[in-house]
Formats: structure tokens, C-alpha cells, sequence
């Protein structure tokens, strides 16, 4: 389906430019779209070429860093800063020019860049957070905004103790932007600035399904569930033509073969492992991990997307046909294959959504940020996989992960393990499917988009 050419409501979606943000936030643009919405998806230079949906208009903005985008910032802070700075400035310029042909009504923004909501009151139209991690992370957020956290956390007395998340809670399961704030203050105090200021946004919207978090979505703090963010071929709907989110900012591979080696293992036989797109692995770690899995005796697809000097000598001219390493894959495809019987996963909120979604159980290795609560909603809360414990030292040990693996794809967990997935799987699905929790969130969001202001 093409841009509405004469819409009521125009929508500016403005995602953060990083694979795990685009990629949610590209999936909404195609569902605004869908119900009638026009959408511009506006995004940095830098990333801007790697943006393929036809369905909706992308235009650039600026981040202040044209040619190398946040890596060639010399911090976190400085590039959050600059894009505040020139992205404002261009972000105004692009609405003007949109007047012209259609009006924009309303800025959909990524949680990172909180500005945008400043715009969107200077221009008087409707602005509308996206929160990119689970209702029950941005709950420890909001209970932090209300001053109802006791730092530094190893002195808490009291159980910790957060709705939708199991108690009580180690220090170890928080984010690790409040477990060890001191170590992520550029990341805390941009997180912070979202919700020091939720409320003035018109909508706050979260890539989460209400069944999936029913207590972190009680009404105690102002969120509408609209997710998952996973394309509608994944959501038990194979006819749909929406197969893929759109954006590849990896080096996209363009020979399938994984697919066909895939397609010669039996069913539910293969672990898939990757840790997302900005964790990155030690060579420690990689012989550890490359140890695990020879030993699990399973087929395996490993993504290593740094250099692959990080594996252990000889690793990939032995493999014969025990498992393939790949720079990077779609992600979707790969999961959805019958072959595949376990994600080995960093848990970022993608990955776990899209893991659910198709129903994958997982092995946890969370690494920073949300992952490690993440890890434990899947372990403790749906039941849907299973923790690698790593050593003082932050590694995984090949021993765990041969276990975990056992542990998931032939161990006495396993069956409990297949079944809460699938019973997930078919959860997410009714969410977005017409009438679902989340379609009517959209549905409503729209048909205030289409008659209202701006
Ligand atoms: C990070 C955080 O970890 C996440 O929790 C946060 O909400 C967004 O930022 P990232 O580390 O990239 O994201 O992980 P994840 O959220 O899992 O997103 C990675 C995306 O890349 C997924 O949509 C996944 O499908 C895709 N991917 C990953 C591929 O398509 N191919 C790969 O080989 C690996």
C-alpha cells in the first residue's frame, strides 16, 4: 500500500538512528500508513540510504554528523547534544517545508531524542513518545523519576520489588544504567530526561502488547501498549507481504545460503546465536562460545559481525557442515525457519520480541542496558527460556552454554519451554491482529491523528 496522497493526519517519525530503534519505529511508520496515516520517516544521512519501504516518504535530518553518524562522535553525550542542537534546527525546517504540500499534525520520536517534543509544541501539533524497551523496564524508569529508588542499590534493605517483574529482584537483573549508574551516565541522564518529562507528551507509546506485561501496564503511569513491532509475516500471518522491517544498517548479505543449509537440518535441531547489533564480542569470549557449541554436538548459525580474528585459530575451516558463521543475517527469516529449536541471545528488546513472536525459546546471555532485566522476564515471568550464568569476570563459559543449550533443545525443561513460546507466539499475534489490544490502540491513535489539530 502507497502514502494516502491526500491523508488527513501527516506523522513525522523520527526513530534514533541505531538498527534496534529503526526498526520498531520503521514497523509503526507501515502500520500508521496502513490505517490511513501519511508518514514521513525522518532520519540522519548516514543512514538514510539503508532505509528501503516503499510505502513510506523518507526525508534527512540532521544529527550534526552527516558523514560518520554517532561514530564519529567523540562521546555519547557531545552526539546527543549536537543532535539536539542541529537536529531541532532541521527538524523545524522539514515541517515548514512539509506545509507546503501536506501539514504535519503530529511527531512520533524516538525516546532518545527528547527534544522533538519541544518542536512539536513550537509548532502547536501533537507529539508522541515511542519507547523502544519493555513496560516493565520504563516502570523502574518512572519509580526512579518518582525518587522511589534507595541508591546506592547494594544498601537497599528492603526487597526490590517492581510491578510485572518478579520479587525480590537481585541489583544484578536491574538495567545496568541503574545497577551501575556511575558506569552509563550519558545513557541514564538521556533516559532520565524522557521520563522527567512523560507527561506533557499527547501519547506515550510502547513497543509491548498488553497481555505480554499486564502488571507494568496498570494504569500507574501514563503508557499505551502497541506492539509487538514485528512484521505481520512473523505474527502468524506466512500471506502477509509484510515480511521484513525495511532497513538493513549492517552489511546486508545477499546470498541466501544459510537458508538452504538451514532447510537440510530437521526440525527444532539448530541454535541460532547473535548478540544484536552493538554488544560486541572478546576473543575470550568467542572461544568460550565456540567451545559451548562444538560440545553441545548441535548445528548451529553463530552472527559474529566483528572481525572474525576474534575466533579461535582453525574454528571456521573445521566446521564442516557442524554450523555456519555469518557477518550478519536477517534475523527474522532465520528465526522463523523450522530448523531452528533455540536463540542464543543478548536480549535486547527486538530480539526477545521478535524470539516470542515466532515462538523460539532462548538462552539468556544478557550483556548492558535493558537486556538483563529482559533476560529475566523471559526466564522467570513467561517462561520462555533459560539463563547462562556468566563467571565473575563477565564470561560465559562454554561448559553453561553447552548445558543451557541441552538444557533448552533436549532437557526435561524443554517441552514447558516449546509450549509457553507457542503460547506466546499466538498472544503476540492477537494483539495486532484486527480487534487486538494493540490494533486498537493504533486504530484510536489514528482517528485522533485524522480529525484532530496541528
Ligand atoms: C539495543 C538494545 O539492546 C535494545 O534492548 C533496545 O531496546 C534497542 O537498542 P540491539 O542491541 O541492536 O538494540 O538489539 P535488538 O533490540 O535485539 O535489535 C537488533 C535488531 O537487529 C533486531 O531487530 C534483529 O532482528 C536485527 N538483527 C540482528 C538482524 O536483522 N540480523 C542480525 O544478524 C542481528
Amino acid at each position: 500500500m502507497k502514502n494516502n496522497p491526500n491523508p488527513k493526519g501527516h506523522v513525522i517519525v523520527l526513530p534514533y538512528p541505531a538498527q534496534g530503534h529503526i526498526n520498531p519505529l520503521l514497523q509503526f511508520s507501515k502500520l500508521l500508513v496502513r490505517k490511513g496515516l501519511k508518514v514521513t520517516f525522518a532520519t540522519t544521512p548516514y543512514t538514510i540510504n539503508l532505509i528501503h519501504e516503499p510505502t513510506v516518504s523518507v526525508e534527512p535530518i540532521s544529527d550534526g554528523y552527516d558523514e560518520g553518524g554517532f561514530n564519529h562522535a567523540p562521546s555519547l553525550e557531545s552526539y546527543i547534544e549536537s543532535y539536539r542542537s542541529v537536529g531541532s534546527k532541521t527538524l523545524s525546517e522539514l515541517i515548514m517545508k512539509l506545509r507546503h504540500s501536506c501539514a504535519v499534525n503530529c511527531i512520533v520520536y524516538d525516546s532518545m531524542l527528547t527534544w522533538a517534543l519541544d518542536v512539536a509544541k513550537q509548532f502547536g501539533i501533537y507529539g508522541a513518545v515511542f519507547l523502544t524497551n519493555a513496560a516493565s523496564v520504563c516502570c523502574i524508569y518512572w519509580e526512579m523519576k518518582l525518587g522511589n529508588l534507595v541508591f546506592p542499590l547494594e544498601k537497599w534493605v528492603l526487597p526490590i520489588s517492581f510491578p510485572g517483574l518478579p520479587t525480590p529482584l537481585g541489583v544484578s537483573d536491574l538495567p545496568s544504567f541503574v545497577a551501575r549508574p556511575d558506569d552509563h551516565k550519558a545513557y541514564l541522564d538521556a533516559i532520565m530526561g524522557i521520563f522527567q518529562t512523560l507527561e506533557n507528551n499527547d501519547w506515550v507509546l510502547c513497543n509491548t502488547f498488553q497481555e505480554l506485561e499486564t502488571q507494568a501496564l496498570d494504569g500507574k503511569w501514563p503508557v499505551i501498549p502497541v506492539g509487538p513491532m514485528v512484521p505481520s509475516a512473523y505474527l502468524h500471518q506466512p500471506s502477509s507481504d509484510d515480511t521484513a522491517y525495511g532497513a538493513t544498517l549492517w552489511n546486508p548479505i545477499s546470498s541466501k545460503s544459510y537458508m538452504t543449509w538451514l532447510g537440510t537440518k530437521p526440525p527444532r535441531s539448530v541454535v541460532y546465536v547473535s548478540f544484536g547489533s552493538m554488544a560486541t564480542t572478546t576473543a575470550k569470549q568467542a572461544k568460550e562460545i565456540a567451545t559451548g557449541l562444538k560440545a553441545s554436538e548441535k548445528k548451529f548459525i553463530w552472527v559474529v559481525k566483528e572481525s572474525w580474528d576474534i575466533l579461535p585459530e582453525g574454528f571456521i575451516s573445521g566446521l564442516d557442515d557442524a554450523g555456519l558463521v555469518v557477518t550478519w543475517c536477517n534475523q527474522l527469516e532465520v528465526l522463523a525457519h523450522p530448523a531452528i529449536g533455540c536463540f542464543v541471545t543478548h536480549c535486547g528488546w527486538n530480539s526477545v520480541l521478535e524470539a516470542l513472536s515466532i515462538g523460539v525459546p532462548m538462552v539468556t546471555v544478557a550483556q548492558w542496558s535493558d537486556q538483563p532485566t529482559n533476560a529475566k522476564l523471559v526466564e522467570v515471568v513467561w517462561g520462555v527460556g533459560t539463563r547462562a550464568h556468566k563467571d565473575s569476570d563477565g564470561v560465559l563459559s562454554g561448559k553453561e552454554l553447552e548445558k543451557c543449550i541441552r538444557e533448552v533443545l533436549d532437557g526435561g525443561k524443554s517441552e514447558d519451554l516449546k509450549r509457553s513460546a507457542s503460547k506466546w507466539s499466538e498472544s503476540a499475534a492477537r494483539a495486532l491482529s484486527v480487534g487486538g489490544t494493540s490494533d486498537k490502540n493504533i486504530s484510536e491513535f489514528v482517528k485522533i491523528l485524522i480529525s484532530g489539530k496541528g
